[in-house]
């Protein structure tokens, strides 16, 4: 009991000194609070512009006026558009391949969202990417289909193949590739995939794909291709 009065006592009136410690402890708590929230990057291509946006919140597909109105955007000169990675969550909403492709062929993203906001049917037409861990798709406004997840590797933080391509080396590093088949985009079917390691040369190994005619050599080291149809 007398410890009881005896707190009471010396709670009752914080001194100055208490109340601004709780007030410190209170910003730094929302301060890591909100900087623990990482934001994700929403692009959309809209009319010839692209958006480049940084959301705290996930956004409903295809909302252009909501992703305005909740995040933070920019108007992105095409030529301007960086294509070398992305850290963290990105989301695409795209309408074509063309710009799909000016904003994703041969950049590093390792968790990737495209949603398909158009009734527009995609040409069979590969989209490169290096380092993807996590794809989610979505077609709602082409066919009314739940958004798909495919898990391509998890983990692997130090694997020393996990190594970002540097700068002036880009795609010619890239130890994990993935090769995305832009008709998936017209399907109903789920999305599948396969990985083949140590692949040498995607030309030598695959003669009868002529699609990989067209792109770039890997390094000669022994890399994991891996196909998403
Ligand atoms: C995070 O997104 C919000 C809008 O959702 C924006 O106001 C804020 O500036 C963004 N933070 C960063 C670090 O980009
Ligand atoms: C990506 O680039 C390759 C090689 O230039 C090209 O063949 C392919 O069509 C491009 N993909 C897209 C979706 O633009
Ligand atoms: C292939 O790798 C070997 C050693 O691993 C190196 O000596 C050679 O220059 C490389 N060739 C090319 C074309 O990168």
């Amino acid at each position: 009991m007398r410890m009881l009065g005896h707190a009471e006592t010396r709670m009752a009136p914080p001194s100055g000194h208490s109340l601004l410690l709780i007030c410190v402890l209170g910003i730094f708590a929302l301060d890591c609070f909100t900087r623990g929230q990482k934001n994700s990057t929403l692009i959309f291509t809209r009319e010839n512009t692209i958006r480049k946006c940084s959301c705290s919140a996930d956004i409903q597909d295809c909302d252009y006026s909501l992703a305005s109105l909740m995040c933070s955007c920019k108007t992105v000169l095409p030529f301007a558009v960086e294509r070398t990675s992305y850290s963290g969550r990105l989301t695409i909403w795209f309408t074509d391949t063309s710009a799909l492709g000016l904003l994703l062929n041969f950049t590093l993203v390792q968790d990737l969202k495209l949603s398909l906001c158009s009734t527009n049917t995609l040409p069979t037409e590969y989209l490169a990417i290096c380092g993807l861990k996590r794809l989610r798709i979505n077609t709602e406004a082409k066919h009314p289909s739940p958004e798909q997840s495919l898990l391509i590797r998890s983990g692997g933080e130090h694997d020393p193949r996990e190594q970002p391509p540097s700068l002036h080396t880009g795609w010619q590093t890239c130890m994990y590739a993935s090769f995305l088949d832009m008709a998936l985009f017209n399907r109903e079917s789920s999305l599948k995939s396969y990985s083949i390691e140590n692949v040498a040369s995607i030309a030598n190994n695959f003669p009868y794909f002529s699609h990989f005619k067209t792109f770039p050599v890997l390094s000669n080291k022994s890399y994991v291709v891996t196909f998403i149809y």
